[in-house]
């Protein structure tokens, strides 16, 4: 069949013939002991072998078939793929596949940017958004058993013997992990959120995969489409902010299936260097405090209550979470400095422009880039974000410069998603601050005849360039048609933690679009907060706009 295409010659036919029985095969399955996998082609079975990488991954040689399925066969017969995968005539290996999905790359519409972006990022697979990646994890399953079942006590990490990241290009392995769940209110839940950081029971090990030492697996337990944190990450990528990055995973422990995850950015010494400075240590990296709030009266809004540390009840809202490069910080003592932040944005003089001292960038890196994770934060109504709840943001001080950096974190409750007030869909952003609240960041810039157009052309140039439903509907249907047989075999699983047990069910995906069960859609949220946007200040979402410069990766220099 693969001969007919073939019109230009002798040399070309041999060429064919040789491609013609030349495909490797691979395919990630959990066959039972005495089972084998074979990949069947025109209907015929070609065995395949445990790849010496993992257990897991079967691979093997085969004749070239534009169609094929793979196949567990064991005494009691075989068990044969429901769907037909297809192979692009050129190809000769099909990537890492895994067993009983239709489908392993996927076509995903790309966001258009809407600024260039600011700080280089370290951009690599951590950030990949059109597959679902495999973990598959060997590990102390007493401890972690230890863990899952009682969540919300303190634990160390379980041991990881031996793990593997397998996606359709590549396989990782590493040994000497640990693995333990993570978050604050996700261990509420009865499916917990995990983290997995490299070197802990191997101490000698330098691993990292992406650039990272640790990372989180996000169970997105208490959110039905799984895609709201992706969403917004990739929002802010293509809105020039620093971000953290994320990609999709199903996790498999000890052979038993865990879930459908996000794989997303954790903290580890100087961690914004992979968002500041791409990937490359950066010897200002200073400390990186975590703004949480508790509630009304104890959140992290900034604002300046003297020269007392007690006065912040800094263990529950201003959070230590990373040191930085500074030999300087200690527990008892990096209070200092951002209690000298508050003061001086205290003293900020509103209304002036980026040239006078005592101006806001004075004291925090880029202006621009503050005000993008403030307009991501207010179109995406990110409830307990930065602006509304004073919370789930990152404050990161340059030590050189003594200016500070912001980025905003953890979006599961975004786009209608837990909101309680439907109307912070069409606030408009000078009413959208919590009422009773004070947000001295916030004021600086929208209170500012100088900044505030400035606000305002970033909130228009997102919208017009992605932030919108023509650019994110058909973004949503692909990743609707990647995901649902994963969320499928998610929420078809047996939870392993007490806690809130949500029953969501594949269903649920129409969160994507439309409300479900008062929950607003993703799609529906966008729609009417751009619509309402765009009403206010009179202007449309038609991307109107000149092209973007083009960006030279800007190369980082490299420090100790
Ligand atoms: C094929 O579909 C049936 C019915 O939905 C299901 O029970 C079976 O597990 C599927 N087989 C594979 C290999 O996924
Ligand atoms: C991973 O660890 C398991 C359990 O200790 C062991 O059986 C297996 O051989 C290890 N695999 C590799 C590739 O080291
Ligand atoms: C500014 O500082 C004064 C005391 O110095 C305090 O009363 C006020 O609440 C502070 N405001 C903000 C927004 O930090
Ligand atoms: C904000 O709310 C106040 C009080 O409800 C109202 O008077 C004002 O017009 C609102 N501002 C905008 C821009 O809608
Ligand atoms: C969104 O806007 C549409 C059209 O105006 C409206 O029918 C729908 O109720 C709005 N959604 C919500 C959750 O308010
Ligand atoms: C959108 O606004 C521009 C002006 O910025 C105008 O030229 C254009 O006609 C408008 N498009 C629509 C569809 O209203
Ligand atoms: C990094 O900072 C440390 C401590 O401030 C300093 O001693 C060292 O010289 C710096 N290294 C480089 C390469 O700038």
């Amino acid at each position: 069949m693969k001969l007919l295409a073939i019109t230009t010659g002798l040399i070309s036919i041999a060429f064919a013939l040789t491609n013609a029985a030349d495909v490797t095969y691979a395919v990630i399955a959990f066959p039972g002991s005495s089972d084998s996998v074979a990949v069947n082609v025109a209907g015929q079975d070609f065995p395949l072998q445990k790849s010496p990488m993992c257990g897991n991954l079967f691979t093997g040689v085969a004749p070239y078939g534009a169609e094929y399925r793979y196949a567990i066969i064991g005494s009691n017969g075989q068990k044969v793929e429901n769907t037909t995968r297809h192979l692009a005539e050129s190809a000769t290996t099909t990537g890492n596949e895994f067993f009983g999905r239709s489908k392993t790359v996927y076509d995903i519409p790309s966001l258009p940017r809407a600024f260039n972006p600011i700080y280089p990022a370290l951009e690599n697979a951590m950030s990949r958004d059109n597959e679902i990646s495999t973990i598959i994890v060997n590990a102390d399953m007493n401890a972690l058993d230890t863990i899952l079942k009682a969540p919300t006590e303190d634990h160390e990490f379980a041991q990881v013997y031996n793990m593997s990241y397998i996606s359709h290009d590549a396989i990782y392995n590493f040994e000497g992990a640990g693995i333990k769940n993570s978050g604050q209110s996700s261990k509420d839940m009865a499916k917990q959120s995990l983290k997995i950081k490299f070197n802990k029971f191997n101490k000698l090990s330098k691993d990292r995969l992406f650039g990272r030492r640790s990372f989180k697996l996000r169970a997105e337990a208490n959110e039905p489409t799984m895609a709201r944190e992706k969403l917004m990450m990739d929002s802010l990528a293509a809105a020039g902010a620093a971000t953290l990055s994320s990609n999709w995973v199903r996790l498999f422990v000890n052979n038993q299936p865990f879930g459908l995850f996000l794989m997303s950015d954790d903290s580890f010494t100087a961690f914004t260097d992979n968002f500041l400075n791409g990937g490359s240590a950066m010897n200002s990296t200073g400390l990186t405090i975590k703004g949480n709030a508790m509630d009304p009266t104890n959140e992290a809004n900034m604002v300046y209550k003297g020269p007392n540390a007690a006065s912040y009840n800094s263990n529950d809202v201003y959070i230590l979470e990373d040191k930085g490069r500074d030999p300087t910080v200690s527990k008892k003592s990096y209070m200092g400095p951002v209690i000298d932040f508050m003061d001086r944005l205290n003293k900020t003089v509103i209304g002036s422009d980026a040239q006078t001292p005592g101006t806001i960038t004075d004291l925090i890196d880029s202006a621009e880039h503050t005000m993008i994770h403030l307009v991501m934060s207010f179109l995406s109504g990110s409830w307990d974000g930065i602006w509304y709840q004073a919370s789930n943001y990152y404050l990161t001080q340059n030590r050189d410069t003594k200016k500070w950096y912001i980025i905003t974190y953890d979006f599961d409750e975004t786009f209608g998603n837990g909101v309680e007030d439907d109307k912070l869909m069409t606030t408009p952003y000078q009413n959208y601050s919590r009422p009773d609240s004070q947000r001295p960041l916030v004021d600086t810039f929208i209170k500012s005849p100088y900044y505030d157009p400035k606000f305002q052309d970033i909130l228009k140039t997102i919208i017009k360039r992605f932030f919108n439903v023509r650019v994110i509907k058909p973004r949503l249907e692909a990743w609707t048609e990647m995901l649902k047989e994963d969320v499928a075999w998610d929420r078809s699983l047996p939870f392993r933690s007490p806690g809130d047990k949500e029953k969501f069910t594949v269903k649920d995906l129409d969160n994507m679009f439309t409300t479900v069960d008062s929950r607003i859609g993703i799609l529906e949220w966008i729609s009417n907060r751009t619509t309402s946007v765009c009403q206010q200040l009179n202007f449309n979402d038609t991307d109107d706009l000149p092209a973007l410069p083009t960006y030279e990766k800007q190369v980082p220099n490299p420090t100790a």
